[in-house]
């Protein structure tokens, strides 16, 4: 009858929890304010069905015997990365759909087209772009290095269009850049809202599954971090990678959140320089590079990302407080964490910081989220306080308790063990797990109980 009627819907710009009248407050992810109008037309909700029906009708089977199904999982290609595939859990797995997450600038495009070289993959390459013209990609991807004659490029928003041009050329591996650009004209919605974003992903991921291809998916993310459209995404695809950095300092990370064919555990290290990303086998090297030994408020500490130590400068200032309440600043550590902190400087170790404004740096742009660099952080503070150099060849592993106790922390041979390698001679630790360790030959550990025993032990050296 009447094909045209329109009938809309509520869809949480969050999380894509679907209603049909209006709320305020949404009930899947409890945002206020996040439940936005889309059109649906009847037409176009059985338009979109039609996206790549052949190779749905294709995976509509029924169930099998385990025994006779061939997973194909086992078969992984190398990036070309080696940072990369570690992140993937040892390469790209065939048939997989990978979203690459990012705020926009930080370098998706670039490392993604830098996969793009000769040898990658045994056949062909399409780079869809949404965001610039094949003439610009060309340029860059040149600028990169890359002349590889199965490269494919495409300027295209349209995502049937797009998926055409899949079925044509078959590549091995697709790029898709970003999905946020990309629009099925037959959802009513503008790009980039969750009905667009999340059935241009469904498509992809249905030719992705039945041509046994790799599909990676640029997606921006919010101001807010979130992935924008976005959990939907993380749902349907098989990885999700996040690359980060501070957009003033060259350092990037390549974390993995979610991964269904290997762990999250893993980081890959970048160096974004004029000739594109540099891998970084050594990220304590460049972290620690330009470190001012003579200053006081540094110490260095040893946080574990992945499988690896990663070693890092904490930086404190710490000055007079002109006016009013003291502040306090921190970049790369969670500010409540360095708020803690301070009290129990202030209790524990009888410091008194109330008059004192304190700033926190990690050196390079890295962002530490873990528990065992809390000594450092005390360590750079009281340093930064009294104006005494730490011994440039000393570290600080320990989490610090609410008593001013000093709690063991997890893996502290490698944590010692990559120190050890990059020069330094001493450590403060806690002194519970010293017992339990190896420590390299000409490498001194002390053990400390306390935050106050550990001031002292500053003090002596
Ligand atoms: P880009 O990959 O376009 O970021 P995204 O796709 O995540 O939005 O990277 C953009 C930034 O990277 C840009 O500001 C310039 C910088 N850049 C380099 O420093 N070196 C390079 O070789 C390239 C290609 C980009
Ligand atoms: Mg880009």
């Amino acid at each position: 009858m009447d094909a045209m009627k329109t009938k809309s819907s509520y869809i949480c710009s969050e999380c894509g929890y679907k209603s049909p009248k209006w709320m305020g407050k949404c009930p899947g992810c409890g945002s206020w304010n996040t439940m936005q109008e889309t059109l649906e037309t009847p037409d176009a909700a059985s338009r979109t069905k039609s996206i790549a029906s052949p190779l749905q009708a294709a995976m509509r089977r029924g169930a099998r015997q385990m025994r006779d199904i061939k997973p194909g999982y086992e078969k992984r290609q190398s990036t070309g990365l080696k940072e990369l595939d570690r992140v993937l859990g040892g390469g790209m797995v065939q048939g997989s759909l990978i979203l690459v997450g990012g705020d926009p600038g930080i370098g998706k495009s670039t490392l993604l087209l830098q996969i793009c070289r000769s040898g990658v993959t045994n056949g062909k390459i399409l780079y869809v772009s949404g965001e610039e013209s094949e003439g610009q990609i060309k340029i860059r991807a040149e600028r990169l290095g890359i002349d590889n004659p199965d490269l494919y490029l495409l300027s295209e928003n349209d995502v049937e269009t797009a998926l055409s041009a899949i079925q044509d050329i078959k590549p091995e591996m697709v790029i898709i850049d970003s999905i946020q650009t990309m629009h099925i004209d037959a959802i009513a919605s503008a790009s980039g809202s969750v009905p667009q974003v999340r059935e241009a992903t469904n498509a992809f991921m249905r030719l992705a599954k039945g041509m046994g291809i790799v599909v990676f998916i640029v997606g921006h993310v919010t101001k807010d971090g979130a992935l924008a459209g976005p959990r939907v995404l993380e749902h349907m695809v098989d990885c999700v990678l996040y690359f980060e950095g501070e957009r003033q300092t060259s350092f990037r990370l390549l974390r993995s959140v979610k991964n269904r064919f290997g762990s999250t555990n893993e980081i890959g290290v970048f160096d974004m320089t004029e000739k594109g990303l540099i891998e970084v086998e050594n990220p304590s090297m460049l972290l620690l590079e330009g470190r001012n030994e003579n200053i006081s408020g540094n110490s260095v500490v040893c946080a574990i990302e992945g499988s690896r130590g990663v070693m890092a400068e904490i930086q404190a200032l710490v000055t007079p407080t002109g006016f009013g309440n003291p502040r306090r600043m921190s970049a790369g550590i969670d500010l409540n964490r360095v708020i803690l902190l301070i009290a129990v400087l202030e209790k524990r170790a009888h410091m008194n910081l109330s008059n004192s404004d304190v700033y926190i740096n990690v050196a390079g742009g890295l962002r530490i989220d873990e528990r065992a660099v809390d000594l450092g952080i005390c360590a750079a503070i009281a340093s930064g306080q009294s104006d005494a150099v730490i011994p440039p060849d000393m570290i600080f592993i320990g989490e610090v308790g609410l008593g001013g106790e000093l709690r063991a922390v997890s893996q502290l041979e490698k944590r010692i063990g990559e120190a050890a390698k990059l020069g330094f001679s001493s450590a403060i630790v806690p002194k519970r797990s010293l017992k339990k360790i190896k420590v390299p030959d000409g490498f001194a550990a002390y053990g400390a109980d306390t935050i106050d025993d550990v001031m002292r032990l500053i003090k002596r050296k």
